[in-house]
């Protein structure tokens, strides 16, 4: 059974790996057993450091996704990565009357065009050698929901929504799984601003059955999950992580 789930001899490589649900996400890959290429615009020292004392395997990568096709040669100057973590993200709000086109921009290029761009090359190095892949997006309720004060945020999660399901489409009998995770509410720097304001914060946490916000260690799982040979026939899911929050 157990090995169902084993990342043993596999490598992964994680954006935004130096903290919140990238750094949950590297550290329970890691545990599986897989070897962690922790990517970061900063420094991922703590994350190596969560791996090492976990007793797992880990490098860091330098990777500014704000150039979204800054990960285009990540995979041809290395050994093989079977497993990628789409995990970076930004967001920013305003009313949308207010929206800047550079808020627009900042978001989209992030959380939508570095994601498959970076999945692009992912696929043609793990198409060349005739390999196996996986590739696990991270979504958003606002993948479903509309939000309010992000427009950019919700535009580019739809679209990480939507991308899923295409690269699932092209790539499922070429031995790419591609998913996606859509966590619920998690207590992260992503969400510092909602937490901080109370009206908002009470009225999430009302709706939210589990009663309470995630951690982000409650991503890791699934991300775990969705990188084994467990999940081999699945393709184009997105996996809610949510406390219940889309059932309700
Ligand atoms: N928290 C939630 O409730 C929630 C819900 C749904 C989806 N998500 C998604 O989950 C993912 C992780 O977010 P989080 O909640 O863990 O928030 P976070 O703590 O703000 O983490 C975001 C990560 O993305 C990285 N990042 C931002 N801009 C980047 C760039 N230009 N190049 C490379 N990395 C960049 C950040 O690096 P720095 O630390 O250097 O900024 C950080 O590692 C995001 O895609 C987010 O949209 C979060």
């Amino acid at each position: 059974m157990s090995e169902l789930f084993s990342l043993t001899g596999k490598t992964a490589l994680v954006t935004g790996a130096n903290t919140g649900i990238g750094q949950a996400i590297a550290l329970s890959l890691a545990k599986a057993g897989a070897s962690i290429i922790a990517a970061g615009r900063s420094p991922v020292d703590e994350t190596l450091a969560l791996i090492a004392a976990a007793g797992g395997k880990a490098e860091g990568l330098t990777l500014d996704l704000s150039d979204p096709m800054a990960g285009r040669e990540v995979f041809q100057s290395r050994g093989p990565v079977d497993i990628l973590v789409n995990n970076a993200g930004i967001i920013r709000r305003a009313d949308a009357v207010d929206f800047t086109e550079e808020d627009w921009d900042a978001v989209m290029d992030v959380n939508l065009k570095a994601v498959f761009f970076l999945s692009q090359a992912f696929a043609r190095a793990v198409l060349a050698r005739s390999g196996e892949g996986k590739i696990v997006n991270i979504a958003s309720m606002l993948s479903f929901q509309g939000g309010i004060r992000v427009p950019s945020y919700t535009a580019s999660k739809s679209g990480v929504a939507g991308l899923t399901k295409l690269l699932a489409n092209e790539w499922a009998a070429k031995g790419i799984n591609v998913n996606a995770i859509a966590p619920g509410y998690i207590s992260t720097n992503n969400t510092e601003a909602l937490r901080n304001d109370e009206a908002r914060s009470k009225a999430i946490l009302e709706r939210i059955p589990a009663g309470r916000w995630g951690d982000a260690e409650d991503i890791g799982g699934a991300a775990v999950f969705l990188a084994s040979r467990a999940a081999k026939y699945i393709h184009g899911a997105i996996l809610n992580v949510d406390g219940g929050w889309l059932a309700r």
